[in-house]
This record gives structure tokens, sequence and C-alpha cells, in this order.
């Protein structure tokens, strides 16, 4: 009798249960409201937090940057999200598994950004979307996408270039690729973050012009063209707040003048004041604290957080959750047990790579001996013979360091394993030598070891230099000298000034190489593998060709190989200004460039310690606040509308063929101009070219606008010799306004507008004028600065 009770009692117990359960809302994408309300204040405040690192080797995916918190009795999985930029970033291998889990090493950015090819950019982003989607997880936390302020900036590589249209065009086509594939791109980190000192607490002050025109511009592009599901908040304060706790920028300008309706989270432990984050409308702190819930849970009580602010931010997140692959296989039931890419998918990815790492190289210099034909060269065996020089030519850089930058990949190719492939004799006796030199520079540089993981940049070997003897051996077993240098940067550090210049055994080197080979009538080629400009212009006049390789991830060997032989036609071209001398660009004069006190090293990463922090220090210049006083003249802007020279201006890049162009229309419709052009390939080989479109606004200098101003750019086809495209590009008189602060308004002035064909800003190739009418929209008087700013005017 007893027994039978208890079984009754279990049955009513499991049943109500079951009802409970069943009865319970279940996450669905039409009933996110119902599912909001039905969860518990608790719930709520967990959800609008991260739950990050997830570091150790018990995590499901280890190595990875944080999840989202899941309900289970509503149906709300956990979604997964990693690290970025250039290929997903978690552990490779797992304890206690024998199975690896190798994603692909794609491109750096700027390597992308320098094909001006939307196309790539969506491939790239496509593949990583793919890989996202096949290893089990949900969300990418890229592309990264601030603007390049500076060449010293610590995560260079991992960002587009100094101009917001082209930044904006390729961070769309990348997020489109990713999602594409059902993946969520998380752009990144917004807004203002152009400097890694102090990156946690610095103010960045920018008028209100520059922000629009030139650092919320690249965002505004990406968010109309491509509707990220998710946008990532940046460490600094902008304008007073921090970015992340900032009403204006985050809800007022994006939510409600963009329309864009996805979902912020902030960076890793961004801000400082979590409730003053879910009112500015950033719905997810990662990778989520005690005591951030602890504030959001009394604030909800308090009505200081008022529910619908904290509804609207947990809505948001569960519209995220339902576009998931984690959410989808819940709901479809299909979990997967191992999660693998597919051989074949990985196979299609390393070819992208491939592809786009060539198509991202920038020819900068050329005497002729680029491509290395045989026709070239009395070759002394069937094979031509390339002798490697610099340490870097056997230690290639394929990405940058930090949690965007590169390590997880599988395998690089090296710089000699590509030239081999490509059919080249590579000399010997170098690659025993620098064997040899590069193990003693480890033992002095990392006596103890290199640390398994460290943000900063490794030290760099210094460069073996040669006898006489060695030297002339070098020449007469080989017909040309590769020399290459290498420049490797990324989170929580910024480039010093003296990392722009060469160090004395680079420039020893340079001069002993191309001096013994030039005596015998060889030429010198110099590969540069690097992660930001560099000085080029105090010592290129020595040596005959000069590359950018820029860091091509894990085939990078095979690019750089493809377009030294020719395999390739490079097409790349300069998404930034090579500069003569760090100085040169008025931005410098606002920029940590030397801040060599050891001491703030863990600011770079963590934020400025309070605690431990001097009393009385007063805010410092460029490490506390970092006033934009360049204004709207970054960049380009800067050097062309104040007519100073550079080393390779922004859009430059030569090709082993020539291109004309011809034909050139403007013809307008409602205040839409379409521009048409023939491009003809001239030359002898067959190459695709980047048509850039700049126009120059009339009275610039009065009305204190840039001289020119990227407005549009396309990329033709494979054009063999004699082959003419037809290249069509589209431009609205609202793309020509500028910001015009008094008025809070963006405004084209009529007149007449110059459409200029270039091939580099500084190389205009035809032009058309067109009258254009005057256009005004009004916006939000939002985001002062809260210091009077000495700006530069033309
Ligand atoms: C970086 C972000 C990254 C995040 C998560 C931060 O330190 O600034 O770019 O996505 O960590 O790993």
């Amino acid at each position: 009798m007893k027994q039978q009770f208890y079984l009754v009692l279990s049955a009513v117990i499991i049943a109500c249960g079951y009802s409970l359960h069943v009865s319970a809302q279940q996450l669905k994408a039409e009933n996110i409201d119902d599912v909001v309300k039905a969860m518990t204040l608790e719930e709520k405040c967990h959800m609008v937090l991260g739950r990050g690192m997830h570091f150790n080797d018990d995590a499901k995916f280890p190595g990875t940057a944080g999840s989202t918190f899941s309900v289970d009795r509503l149906g709300i999985p956990e979604t997964y999200c990693a690290d970025s930029q250039q290929g997903l970033r978690m552990n490779a291998t797992r304890a206690w598994d024998h199975h690896d889990y190798y994603p692909t090493d794609f491109v750096a950015s700027m390597t992308l950004a320098s094909t001006w090819d939307r196309e790539a950019a969506f491939k790239v982003g496509q593949g990583i979307g793919n890989e996202v989607r096949e290893f089990g997880l949900d969300w990418i936390l890229s592309p990264a996408m601030n603007l390049i302020r500076n060449p010293l900036c610590g995560r260079n590589h991992e960002y587009y270039s100094e101009d917001p249209y082209l930044s904006g065009t390729i961070g769309a086509g990348y997020v489109k690729g990713v999602q594409s594939e059902g993946t969520a791109a998380c752009p990144k980190h917004f807004v203002a973050n152009n400097q890694e000192t102090n990156r946690n607490n610095n103010i960045s002050q920018v008028s209100q012009r520059a922000l629009r025109e030139i650092y919320l511009k690249a965002f505004e592009i990406m968010v109309k063209e491509s509707d990220p599901w998710t946008i990532m908040t940046s460490y600094n304060k902008l304008n007073g707040p921090y970015a992340v706790q900032n009403y204006e920028l985050l809800t007022t300008i994006v939510r409600d003048e963009w329309g864009w309706k996805g979902m912020y989270v902030s960076d890793w432990n961004a801000g400082d004041d979590a409730v003053a984050a879910m009112l500015a409308g950033n719905d997810m702190l990662q990778p989520g604290q005690d005591k951030q819930y602890q504030a959001i849970l009394e604030a909800a009580k308090s009505g200081k957080l008022p529910m619908e602010v904290l509804d609207a931010n947990v809505k948001r997140i569960l519209e995220y959750v339902v576009k998931t692959h984690n959410y989808q296989n819940l709901k479809i039931k299909k979990f997967k047990n191992e999660n693998f890419c597919p051989a074949e998918n990985l196979k299609a990815h390393a070819k992208v790579v491939r592809e786009v790492g060539a198509d991202g190289i920038v020819l900068l210099k050329n005497s002729g001996i680029l491509p290395l034909e045989s026709s070239k060269f009395k070759v002394q065996s069937s094979k031509i013979s390339v002798a490697l020089f610099g340490c870097t030519s056997y230690d290639w850089i394929s990405g940058g360091s930090g949690f965007g930058g590169t390590s997880v990949g599988h395998y690089t190719v090296s710089l000699v394993e590509g030239m081999r492939s490509a059919g080249y004799e590579v000399y010997k006796p170098l690659i025993a030598t620098y064997t040899q030199h590069l193990a003693a520079e480890e033992k002095r540089l990392f006596p103890d070891g290199r640390p398994p993981f460290s943000l900063m940049p490794p030290a760099r070997a210094d460069e073996k230099q040669f006898t006489a003897d060695e030297l002339n051996a070098a020449i007469n077993g080989s017909d040309v000298a590769i020399i290459s240098l290498g420049r490797k940067s990324g989170e929580a550090a910024d480039r010093s000034e003296s990392d722009f210049y060469l160090k004395e055994g680079e420039k020893q080197l340079i001069e002993a190489v191309s001096k013994a080979y030039h005596a015998k009538g060889k030429q010198v080629v110099v590969l540069l593998d690097i992660c930001s400009p560099i000085d080029v212009a105090s010592w290129q006049d020595q040596i005959d060709a000069l590359v950018c390789t820029w860091q091509g991830g894990q085939e990078s060997g095979f690019s750089v190989a493809d377009v030294l032989s020719g395999r390739v036609n490079p097409s790349g071209k300069l998404p930034m200004t090579f500069q003569i001398n760090y100085g040169d660009a008025y931005a410098d004069r606002n920029f940590p460039a030397n801040v060599d006190d050891k001491t703030l090293g863990a600011m770079f990463m963590w934020g400025y310690n309070k605690d431990k922090a001097p009393k009385e220090r007063k805010p410092q210049a460029n490490i506390d606040f970092t006033n934009y006083e360049e204004d709207i003249y970054v960049g380009y802007r800067y050097f062309d509308s104040f007519g100073k020279a550079v080393a390779y201006p922004f859009g430059f890049g030569l090709s082993y063929t020539t291109f004309g162009y011809e034909n050139l229309s403007v013809t307008e419709v409602n205040g839409v101009y379409t521009i048409k052009v023939d491009v003809k390939n001239t030359g002898k080989k067959a190459g695709r070219n980047v048509v850039e479109l700049f126009v120059a606004a009339p009275n610039s200098k009065k009305m204190n606008k840039p001289e020119k101003e990227l407005r549009n750019y396309a990329k033709t086809k494979l054009l063999q010799p004699g082959q003419t495209e037809t290249v069509t590009m589209i431009v609205k008189t609202e793309d020509l306004a500028s910001f015009n602060e008094k008025a809070s308004a963006w405004k084209t002035d009529a007149g007449s507008y110059d459409f200029l064909i270039c091939s580099s800003v500084n190389d205009v190739e035809a032009k058309a004028t067109a009258k254009v009418k005057a256009w005004t929209k009004k916006v939000n008087n939002v985001m002062k600065p809260n210091v009077k700013l000495n700006l530069l005017r033309r």
C-alpha cells in the first residue's frame, strides 16, 4: 500500500514537473517577448553577462573567448564565441582527446584591405564563418575595423585602412561572408580605439566632425551594407564616458539614426559601470563579473535600471540566440557529437588564403627584375638560384600577435618552401648559416625558453652580418638576392618610434648585400613582411625591387612566390600611406610613440590600476587622454591636402603590366551619379587592376575639406593584354557630404565636383566634372568633446 502511494506520488510529481516544463515558454523567433516575460529577474541579470573566458581544457571549446548564458527550462541554449580576425582562435589540441582541431590561418586584415576587393573580403569571411559553424561555435569576434590613424598602433595588422570608405566596404564584405554561413559577425572595436597604450582608460578626444566623417563612417558604411548581428564596443573612453557606457553613441547614433537593431557586446572587461552600460544600450558585458551581476540586480530592484531597459537588452540577446547554430541544432534536436571542419573545406580555404594572400601583396618598386623569369638571367643551372638573406626569410611571419593575431594555424608555408615549389633553387649555404644564427639568437633572447603564450610580440633576432668571402660565395651561387625584413606587433602594446626605422643591423645588411651584388651586376629584391608601415624612404635607393608582402597567413610562402615568379600579377594597392619619417603625419603629434616606461605594461592590457596609481599623478597626454587634433586630416587626407611628400601614397601599387583609362563618363539621375570608365590592359601580361574613384569638392581649401576623398573603387577581372573592361561605379549626392558641426547636419555643397579616376591618391589618370546640387540632413547634436581641441584646418 505504502509502496503504491509513493509510486502514485512520484508519477504526479513527474507529471507536474513535465507539465511545468512544457508549459514554460520555449524560445522561438516569434515569441521572444513572451520568453523575456517568463524569465526571472535573476535569469535576466545572468543573460546580460557573458560566460568567459574558456581557457581551460575542460571547457567545451578550450582556448576560446566566451559563451552566453543558457536557461534550459526556456529552451535558451548556450552559444559560443571565439576570436577572431585572421581565423578561429581556439586550442587546436585538447587534453583527453586525440583529435586535433586546426582551423585555417587566414590573411591579416591589412593584406585583405590591400586587395581592394570586396569579393575577397567576402570569401575570407565566408571561410571563417564556415569553420566557426563546422567546429560547433556560433559567433566570431571580428572584423576588427578601427581606422589606421597612426603607423605605430599595435593592432594595425587587424585593421584595414586609414580611409573609412575602404575600411567600411571591406568590413562589410567580410561580415556578409561570415553571416552567409549563419555565423554571427562582430565588428569591433566601436569606436575610436586607435591605440593600445592604456587602451582601457585612455580618453579619445575627437571633434564631432572627425567622429562622423572618419571614425564612425567606417562602421556606418559597414552597418548599412551588411547588417552585422552584433557589434563589440571598445575599451576606451570617448569624449568623456567609456564607449561601452555612452548612450549617445550606442543608442542615439547607431540605433536611432542608423536604424541598427543588433546586439552590442562589450570588449572583455571594458568599462567600469555595468548599470551605465545597460542604460546606454550595451546589451551584453563579457566575460561577465560577479560584481556586475550584483550591480545590475540591485539596480533593477531599486528601479535605477528600469525593467523595460533590461528587458530590451535581454530581448536583443535572444534575437541573436535564435539565429545561432547552437539554437538551430537544439530546435531540430540534431546534436553533433564531434565538431570537425571537413577536410575538403579546409583545403578550399587554404586555396582562398593563397589567392587572397597573393592579391594583397603590393609591389612598390621594380627595376624590371620582377617577375623572376629565366629570360632575365644568364642562368647558371636549369633553375634560377635565389639567395635569401635576413632572419625573416627563415622565420616567416604569417600574422600578428594577440587575440586577433594568428598562432592557431596548423602550419605556415615558409618562404623557402614557397620559392622551391615555384621552381627556384634556394642557395643552400645560407639556409645552414641562418639556421645556426637563429638558434643562437633564440638562446640569447630567451635563455629560459619562450613563454607559451604572450600578447606581446617576441623580441626580434639581430641580423647576421656577412664577411666579404661569404658574400662572394653567395653571389657566385645565386642569380639574385632577396632580403626579407619583418615586423610583428599585436594587442596590448603599440610599436615605438624606433620600430618604424630599420635597426642598425638591418641597414648594414641591406647596404652590404646591395653593394656586393651590384658590383657583380646582380640585383637585390627586398620583401617587407610587416604588420604596419615602416621607413623605406631612407634606404630603398640601394635596392632594385621592393615588395610589401604584408602577412598572408598559412599559405604566405606560396603567395609570395606566386607574385615573385609572375604566376600572379600583383594587383594590391596600399590601404594606407607610407610616410617618409615618423612625425610627418599630423596625427603623429598626438600618439604614444615613445612610451617606454615598462611599468605601464600592465596598463596596456588590463587598464590602469587605480589602486597603484600615485595619488598626485597628473593626466598625461596620449596616455590618459589623446587629442585628435589632426581632426579629419588622417592619412592621405593630411598629406594630400597639405602638399606633403610621402614615401608611397595611399592607393599605390605597381603591376607587371600597364593599364590605360578611356571614355570616362559621369551621368546623374535623381542625385545618383553613375561613373563609367574603360580600363585597358596596355601591357604584355595579364593582370587585374584597381580603379580608384576620388572626388574633389569645389573650394575645398576655403571650405576646410580634404583635397579629395575616396568615394568608390572597383577591381577588374583578369584582363589579358589588349583586353578592355568597362567599370561602373555609383556615388550618391549624400556620399559627398561633409559634417557641419554648427548645423549638426550632413551637407553637400552645391557646385562643380571633379570625379577623378586614380591609380593612387597622387596619380590622377582621368577626370570628369559634374554639377552637384545641395543636399542636407540634420542629425542629433551629440558626442561633443568635453575639452577645447586645437584642431588643424586647411
Ligand atoms: C580584445 C578583443 C577580443 C577580446 C576577447 C580583448 O582583449 O580587445 O578584440 O575580442 O579580448 O578575446
